[in-house]
């Protein structure tokens, strides 16, 4: 992009995700008072971002960035987690050149308020967000944390959003000492975010209890080579799980063929099951009764609050950098990220996300233009 008096947005259709488009919106010539303007620099796209869009209606998720209903009716941004630049401001606190991470529209900029600001971080106060999870309204300023290492900066964007998750599931696993259960049984094992449950609950875990990875037969041999977990099954192979031994099931992507098959070899044996996200959404099929427990949804959200309010921020940031540091390092083993520069390099990369392509051991990061 040359004019730098537009901002360039990707947006994709909400119910045709693979239609996409690109949209130049004019930067505003003059900023509010308190306002700033954040240019992104790099974000990352992994499965997890097209669970947002799956579910951006169900969770609200296209209302943090919402579009010009009148001209691009049914399209939507979709949320990625980005480094941003501060390009311009109005408020006092915040000075240009400042960089922060956060919730960012596929876009190359975004015009937030920052209202409270703190050594930490701050939240964009702007009036649509205000309903909307406080977790992704948050901003936190680079320069300020310790979790953040600039050499890390890639690893940071791709794993960090996801390892909330596992750090969140992997303490409500250990308060409820594995709800008794024998095996803990990880779908989509190869994701990172199962990666990062099956790390912290490999710390923790009792020694009888087993980690178990279910995979596709192609993802196999990545899964067993990374270690992560006590054995290895593939989608195929889900009958031969004991069945007799009690079992905690997270299912991680939302793959319902899978669940079932889990469900209806374990049935009752199941303690609990989890579901964790939707990459491949089919309302229909999820609709069905399943023999065992029903599903119950783990909306990371919401334990963020409650841990905060249970252990208060300070223990809480604590024990998460502890965590984090120890699983950033593990990554350095299995995952290669790969930075796209540019429209064809962000267009492919979302075609491959979207389409379950990116190979286990790989993941994107992208910038709109070369100078970020
Ligand atoms: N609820 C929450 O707060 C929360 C937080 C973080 C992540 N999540 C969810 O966790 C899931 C994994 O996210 P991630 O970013 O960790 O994924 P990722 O690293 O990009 O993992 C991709 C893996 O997911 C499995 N997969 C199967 N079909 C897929 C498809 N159609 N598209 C993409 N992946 C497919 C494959 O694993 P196998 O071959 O092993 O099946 C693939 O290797 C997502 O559904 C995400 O929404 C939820």
């Amino acid at each position: 992009m040359s004019d730098t008096s537009v901002a360039e947005a990707f947006l994709v259709q909400r119910d045709a995700l693979a239609q996409s488009r690109w949209h130049d919106i004019v930067r505003p010539a003059d900023l509010a008072e308190g306002e700033v303007e954040l240019r992104q620099l790099r974000f990352a796209l992994t499965a997890n971002n097209i669970t947002y869009a799956r579910f951006g209606d169900a969770i609200q998720y296209w209302r943090f960035f919402p579009i010009d209903e009148t001209r691009d009716k049914g399209w939507g941004q979709i949320p990625v987690w980005g480094i941003g630049e501060v390009a311009r401001s109005r408020h006092p606190q915040l000075a240009e050149g400042e960089r922060v991470y956060g919730y960012f529209p596929m876009a190359s900029h975004l015009v937030v308020t920052p209202e409270p600001v703190r050594a930490a971080g701050f939240v964009d106060a702007k009036a649509h967000r205000a309903e909307l999870p406080r977790t992704y309204n948050e901003y936190a300023r680079l320069d300020h944390d310790r979790g953040y290492d600039p050499a890390r900066a890639d690893q940071h964007l791709v794993l960090r959003p996801l390892f909330a998750l596992s750090f969140f599931l992997a303490a409500h696993l250990q308060d409820a000492n594995c709800f008794g259960a024998r095996q803990i049984i990880i779908s989509s094992a190869s994701s990172k975010t199962a990666m990062g449950l099956a790390f912290l609950l490999a710390q923790h875990k009792p020694a009888d209890v087993r980690i178990v990875g279910l995979t596709s037969p192609g993802n196999a041999a990545f899964v067993a080579r990374a270690g992560a977990y006590d054995d290895v099954v593939t989608y195929d192979a889900i009958t031969t799980l004991p069945a007799d031994a009690r079992a905690v099931v997270v299912d991680i992507a939302g793959d319902h063929k899978v669940l079932a098959a889990v469900h209806r070899h374990l049935g009752d044996t199941i303690a609990q099951s989890i579901r964790v996200g939707a990459t491949h959404w089919d309302s229909a099929a999820a609709n069905e009764v399943l023999p065992g427990p029903a599903p119950q949804w783990f909306f990371t959200p919401d334990h963020i609050v409650r841990r905060r309010s249970e252990w208060g921020a300070d223990l809480l940031r604590t024990r998460m950098a502890a965590a984090w540091g120890a699983f950033v390092v593990d990554t350095d083993r299995w995952l290669r990220i790969g930075h796209g520069v540019g429209r064809s390099a962000i267009e492919a990369a979302y075609a491959e996300v979207l389409a379950g392509g990116v190979p286990p051991e790989m993941a994107h990061t992208l910038s709109f233009t070369q100078t970020a």
